[in-house]
């Protein structure tokens, strides 16, 4: 079999080698290593399944390094792992039943090479190469593997019902590397993984999320986000968003549907940017849209407030998907708060004024927001579309020059809350805050410049309004 390995991996796959020959044990490189190298993807670990005892296997290969791995191992699931160099790699002995992940009951019961191959996910995950001196190199391929490569097919070894009631996760791997590989599901397969969705309920959110968020990390996130609704694995997994489907009509009028439109801006922003929370913005910018759907006679379907209900379904959204409650979700929710901003500009006149305002409020995440705008343009009206853009080209211009002259961006007012305190003898309180926000509402309003001079002023000027005369 030839496969591209590096000089690291070879050295190692050789080591292993040995010490299994020293074992007299039959082992074999297995699943994703085997197929990421076929397919010329990057690898970062190898799994390495043997016929014997994966612990002690993993013990003398560890031997055989100057310094020596630790040897990580489970014993009750029979898995061990070493790390070389970053490169981690993962030992167990064949089995006859399936790799239940996590699963309470792990006692497992040793069996051939084939027996191992038959209870893995897919074809392309079960193709396993010789590491053993008579054939070493050679590929064991009992399901086709290699057929399904070629042809781009996902498929489980088994029939497909068995395969994903022994791990369910196993229905939203399959749709990840539909989405990651540009595979197709095989009919049988997809029709297993529609008939069993119920099953997904059993699998841990944290596994549901790492699945999910690989799937937004893919070329084309549209690809599994839409296997998923058609399933009808999202209704369970992320029902806010099969809430977007769908287009309502009243008195001849419709309005867009906003599930594939949101899959369009997935699609799009991906074409920009690899950046795992920009694309989690793209899906949920829309998001508060089905709570605030009206229909107004006359005029038609409205979404007001839409981007502040949505920045408010953010951290409730992340806590069950249990995604990170740290910065990542304030900028997430931050970007679906002023996703509207830019393009509300292009539809007025664009003052100075307003683009202070925009830089001052989106400071960091600007340049961030104004990708996110541009990927929300997907209007099927060419004309539509070309007069967005140069609007919006209109606006970035607009926001540079700003931005070169008053240095809005990550700006704060010159004076601060401490130094009003500190002028007239205050403590902390509300007539503090009201001075501050006069000040720098002035200023981005272009009522007075931005210098300490002409803040000081206008302190003065707004304590007087509170009797207030500075101290010192
Ligand atoms: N596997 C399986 N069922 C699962 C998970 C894994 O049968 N639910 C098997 C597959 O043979 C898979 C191998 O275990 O190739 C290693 O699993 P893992 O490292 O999780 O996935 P990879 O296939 O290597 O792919 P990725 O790293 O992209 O998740």
């Amino acid at each position: 079999m030839d496969i591209n390995c590096t000089e690291k991996e070879l050295f190692l796959l050789k080591k292993i080698a040995h010490a299994a020959g020293e074992l007299q044990m039959p082992c074999y490189v297995i699943g994703g290593f085997v197929r990421d190298k076929i397919l010329g993807r990057p690898t970062k670990d190898a799994d390495i399944v043997c016929v014997g005892d994966g612990i002690e296997l993993a013990h003398k290969v560890a031997e055989r390094f100057q310094p020596r791995p630790n040897v990580a191992y489970y014993k009750n699931f029979g898995t061990a792992s070493i790390k070389v160099e970053e490169f981690e790699v993962e030992f167990v002995g064949a089995r006859k039943e399936s790799y239940r992940y996590h699963s309470r009951n792990p006692e497992v019961e040793p069996g051939t090479l084939e027996e191992d191959q038959l209870r893995r996910d897919f074809t392309i995950n079960a193709m396993a190469i010789s590491l053993n001196r008579d054939d070493y190199g050679k590929l064991v391929d009992p399901f086709n593997g290699m057929e399904d490569m070629k042809a781009g097919i996902i498929r489980t070894p088994l029939e497909p019902g068995q395969t994903f009631s022994d791990d369910p996760l196993r229905m939203l791997r399959a749709i990840r590397f539909a989405s990651q590989l540009g595979f197709e599901i095989e009919g049988v397969t997809w029709e297993g993984i529609c008939l069993h969705v119920d099953r997904i309920k059993i699998i841990s959110q944290e596994r549901i999320t790492e699945e999910l968020n690989k799937i937004l990390l893919s070329p084309k996130p549209s690809v599994g986000l839409d296997l998923l609704y058609r399933a009808g694995l999202m209704h369970i997994i992320f029902p806010q968003m099969v809430d977007l489907a769908g287009a309502e009509y009243i008195d001849g009028k419709g309005h867009k549907d906003n599930f594939y439109h949101t899959l369009q801006v997935v699609d799009n922003i991906s074409q920009h940017t690899n950046d795992l929370w920009l694309r989690w913005a793209a899906l949920l910018h829309d998001i508060g849209k089905p709570a605030t759907k009206k229909f107004e006679p006359g005029h038609g379907w409205t979404f007001h407030g839409h981007e502040v209900v949505g920045g408010r379904m953010v951290p409730k959204i992340f806590t069950k998907l249990k995604l990170p409650q740290n910065e990542k979700m304030r900028y997430v929710r931050k970007l679906v708060e002023l996703h509207l901003r830019p393009i509300s500009l292009t539809k007025e006149n664009i003052t100075d004024s307003a683009i202070r305002r925009l830089l001052f409020d989106a400071g960091d995440e600007m340049d961030d927001l104004m990708m996110l705008c541009s990927a929300d343009i997907t209007s099927k009206n060419k004309f539509k579309v070309r007069r967005y853009l140069s609007n919006f080209n209109l606006v970035r211009e607009r926001l540079q020059e700003v931005e070169e002259k008053d240095r809005i961006r990550n700006w704060q007012p010159p004076i601060t809350g401490e130094m009003i305190m500190e002028v007239f003898g205050l403590p902390p309180g509300k007539i503090v805050g009201e001075i501050k926000n006069a000040i720098r509402e002035a200023i981005l309003d272009g009522e007075i410049e931005n210098s300490y001079d002409a803040a000081y002023s206008l302190m003065v000027k707004k304590a007087a309004e509170f009797n207030l005369q500075p101290v010192r």
